[in-house]
């Protein structure tokens, strides 16, 4: 009988088998895998998990917030946050070809979870333990696409995982492998992850780094974050989470427009929204949203946020369009 209280029994079983008494490491990126997968283990060993959560400085409002202050609520897990903003815009700086952010913003976060995984080997050490296992949200549907069967994937499971160097050599646990994203979420559900996370759509990992489309920089990040907080809450509002896909909000950072905003005329920035539904993310169409809602979400940007002065919405499908604009 599938429910989720038996996946549990069943997965909890199953981790205190693999990992003993040694200590695991778990990256959280907010996003739902990576939660319920550490949620899972921390039911299973508890205090022997410690949990790393890289702040990139290219995420939404409130994210961090989610992941430090209501998941750990939710699931007592042993967190560690790294502050990386600044070293990201240092990265990033001057950078505007879509495929070269996004291979710096990978680089740099591999290195900062290094170093957070390397400081967290080393405080076990000093406590004669061992880090010997590494958390990872991967699904079913990940394990069919990579090809590998069972073959493939215990290959890699005891090698370098990731690329990670020599000295962060770990083995992996994968209490999702079986699960298809919509029982994961009601894994999620039923160990107490917060709803906020568990039905969190779809967020690309480079953030918001790849929705400023020019260079990112800290001034631009406080604009789409507060347009982009604005979307999230009108949408959720309206009820119409579950029903749309994702919704993009893009800042077109190097174009500007002439407006009037208050007493006078404006050289601001447009914002484009781009909500989409979507069964995969292969294919998309964009969303139907009601009129009155757009020009309620229009009105709050323009009003609200500084600097942007239109909203323009996407009504490409995909394809042609992707469903980023990076
Ligand atoms: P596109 O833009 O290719 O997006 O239609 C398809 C889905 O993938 C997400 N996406 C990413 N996710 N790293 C990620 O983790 C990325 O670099 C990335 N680029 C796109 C996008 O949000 C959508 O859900």
């Amino acid at each position: 009988d599938w429910t989720p209280e038996n996946v549990i029994a069943d997965q909890v079983k199953k981790i205190r088998e693999q990992v003993g008494d040694a200590r695991v490491i778990c990256g959280l990126s907010g996003g739902v895998d990576s939660s319920v997968a550490a949620a899972l283990v921390q039911e299973a060993v508890g205090n022997q998990l410690t949990c790393v959560f890289v702040d990139h400085g290219l995420l939404r409002a409130g994210e961090r917030e989610q992941v430090e202050r209501d998941f750990v609520a939710a699931t007592g897990v042993d967190l560690i946050t790294v502050d990386a903003s600044q070293r990201f815009l240092t990265a990033l700086a001057g950078v505007t070809d879509p495929e070269a952010k996004r291979k710096i913003i990978g680089r740099e976060f591999i290195r900062v979870f290094e170093d957070a995984a390397r400081e967290v080997v080393a405080r076990a050490g000093a406590h004669g333990e061992d880090v010997k296992f590494l958390v990872q949200g991967t699904l079913y549907p990940d394990v069919v696409e990579s090809g590998g069967g069972e073959g493939a994937a215990n290959i890699k499971s005891h090698h370098n995982v990731g690329g990670l160097p020599d000295d962060l050599q770990f083995e992996l646990v994968e209490p999702l492998r079986e699960l298809f994203k919509d029982e994961v979420r009601q894994v999620g559900l039923e160990l107490g992850v917060p709803e906020a996370i568990v039905w969190r759509q779809p967020f690309p990992g480079p953030g918001l780094g790849i929705r400023i489309i020019g260079e990112v920089t800290a001034e631009r990040l406080e604009v789409l974050r507060a347009a982009d907080a604005i979307v999230r809450k009108e949408l959720t509002a309206a009820g119409l989470d579950r029903d749309i896909w994702q919704c993009p909000v893009v800042l077109l950072a190097d174009v500007r427009s002439v407006g009037v905003q208050g007493d006078g005329r404006t050289y601001g920035h447009p914002v484009v929204l781009r909500p989409v539904s979507s069964e995969d993310a292969m294919t998309a169409d964009w969303s139907r949203l009601p009129y009155d809602l757009l020009a309620h979400i229009s009105n709050r940007i323009t009003n609200e946020v500084a600097d942007v002065n239109r909203v323009v919405l996407d009504v490409t499908s995909k394809p042609p369009g992707t469903i980023e604009w990076e």
